[in-house]
């Protein structure tokens, strides 16, 4: 596979914003819903493709703090096929070894699930493959304001000093503690936002706009999008190499 040919400049972190599952339904004139069961199948392909590849943790922005907003019809819908993919998959995801973590605000969701989810950590928690993280509910300043409130708070009471506050500090109070920045942050559907996905983490990542709708994106395209990330130069700041 080309990618493996590149395994020291793959990304070890893949984070991706999940986009286009309403319009790949409205193409088909059916109803949103359907394009989110279509979007489960690609979660599927890409999950596995990343794990073939090597990776070392991939993200998967599966529902936004925003995305309460919805019509409660569509929101069900999508609750529903949480609820059936933490049922139906977690087995097949432990037995490859991977870790599940899911981020983002737990105290929203129903009980039932916020149990699915503690359970499927708990169940992969000795898992040493790849990490496989589930944003849910997710907003990323809502991220930094807990973690800067945590922060203050400390402050207040005088176990930080505010003076040693830096970047690795802020880091380790986020829902990410723990793992790799991500270095290459996808998003599909053609739209060139991040909407609140992790804002601080992805300072330095690469970022990566595809047309192909969530729904139609799979293996090939994933594999696809680590090529193109192989090819990218990254500086961090610094000059190039071949200047410096
Ligand atoms: C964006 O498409 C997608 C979402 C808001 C939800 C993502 C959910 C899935 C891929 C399925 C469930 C995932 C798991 C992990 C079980 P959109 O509805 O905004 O599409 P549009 O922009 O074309 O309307």
């Amino acid at each position: 596979m080309a990618a493996q040919q590149h395994k020291e400049t793959l990304p070890r972190h893949v984070a991706i914003i999940m986009d286009g599952n309403g319009r790949w339904a409205r193409k088909r004139h059916l109803p949103r819903q359907a394009g989110h069961v279509a979007g489960v199948n690609a979660v599927r392909e890409v999950v596995r493709a990343a794990i073939d590849a090597g990776l070392e943790a991939l993200t998967l922005y599966a529902f936004s703090s925003e995305n309460w907003k919805r019509p409660a019809i569509e929101v069900g819908a999508l609750m529903g096929l949480f609820r059936l993919y933490f049922r139906n998959d977690i087995h097949e995801i432990a037995e490859l070894g991977a870790r599940v973590r899911i981020i983002g605000n737990r105290t929203r969701v129903d009980p039932d699930i916020r149990k699915m989810i503690e359970e499927s950590e708990h169940q992969t928690a000795g898992n040493t493959g790849m990490n496989l993280i589930f944003a849910f509910d997710y907003g990323g300043q809502e991220e930094i304001v807990a973690a800067v409130r945590e922060l203050a708070r400390a402050a207040k009471e005088g176990r930080l000093d505010p003076e040693t506050i830096t970047p690795e500090l802020v880091s380790s109070r986020l829902f990410t503690n723990g793992l790799p920045e991500p270095d290459l942050v996808i998003r599909t559907s053609g739209e060139r936002r991040l909407s609140n996905f992790l804002l601080w983490q992805s300072a330095y990542a690469e970022l990566l706009f595809v047309d192909t709708l969530w729904p139609d994106f799979g293996r090939a395209e994933f594999m696809d999008a680590l090529e193109q990330f192989t090819q990218r130069e990254r500086r961090f700041g610094a000059l190039p190499e071949a200047v410096a």
